[in-house]
């Protein structure tokens, strides 16, 4: 089946179940994308669509992109540091999140050092104007609470808060015990010693890709904004662009 066909058989899946559908890449497509954005994103049925050819496979973006569900890293991701992790984040139809960050030591992801595991709210702001295809959004945590999988680890981070954030150090942490960096009620803030940050969280792309022109092999993607190349400064960096996509693993919602 040609690249036309499965565009003009996209349109019409597109119109059965949106009013409104975009095909110019444009200035004048952003436009209206920003004028439907601010309105109202909730309450908005459009979809809108912004199509383009990437190594011949079809790729639509979603606009304003729908989030819901389960997206996981197909690989072990590396962060300078450098740090290796996977993520596996969780967005609910009540427009919170639960993010879990396994980190390990190599990088093949094999040996697990210690796990993140951040809850909180997120709220999709408008289409960004500097980022095609890109939606901001704010988010708020609710909890950022750690696991350590090994005592060396244990004894390593637990020393290394203890000196900054000592509210969340009572005593030798345990491998496999969870333990809380900060929260909405505590008086601490130890993600701050770890320069968390979830900004990555204030621009997402959604992306569905038709794989091989084939109809039935729909992969979805989620792209997060990326991280700041300086530790440091993780904490006041906007994103400017995207991580490496998570994937939609259809599960658990
Ligand atoms: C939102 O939904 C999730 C998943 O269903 C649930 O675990 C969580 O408690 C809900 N949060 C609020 C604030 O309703
Ligand atoms: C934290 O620091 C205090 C004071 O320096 C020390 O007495 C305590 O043993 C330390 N605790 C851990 C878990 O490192």
């Amino acid at each position: 089946m040609g690249p036309t066909w499965v565009l003009l058989l996209l349109a019409v899946l597109g119109w059965t179940s949106a009013s409104s559908l975009h095909y110019s890449d444009g200035r004048s497509s952003r436009l209206s994308l920003e004028k439907t954005f601010g309105r109202s994103l909730k309450d908005s049925q459009c979809q809108h669509m912004l199509k383009h050819l990437h190594n011949g496979a079809r790729i639509t973006v979603q606009m304003p992109p729908s989030v819901e569900g389960h997206w996981v890293s197909t690989s072990c991701e590396v962060r300078p540091g450098p740090e290796f992790l996977t993520r596996s984040y969780s967005f609910y139809p009540n427009n919170t999140f639960q993010a879990h960050q396994f980190y390990y030591e190599d990088n093949h992801c094999n040996k697990p050092t210690y796990t993140l595991l951040v809850r909180g709210r997120l709220r999709l702001r408008q289409a960004s104007w500097i980022i095609r295809g890109g939606t901001e959004a704010e988010y708020h945590l609710h909890r950022v609470q750690m696991v350590c999988h090994t005592a060396t680890v244990a004894k390593e981070l637990s020393q290394r808060l203890n000196q900054s954030c000592r509210g969340a150090v009572r005593g030798p942490w345990e491998p496999g015990k969870i333990y809380e960096l900060w929260s909405e009620e505590g008086g601490y803030d130890c993600s701050r010693e770890l320069n968390f940050a979830m900004h990555e969280l204030q621009l997402l792309r959604v992306e569905k890709q038709y794989l091989h022109h084939n109809l039935d092999h729909l992969v979805e993607e989620l792209f997060l904004g990326d991280i700041h190349t300086e530790p440091s400064q993780r904490l006041y960096y906007k994103p400017s662009s995207y991580q490496m996509a998570l994937q939609n693993a259809k599960v658990g919602l």
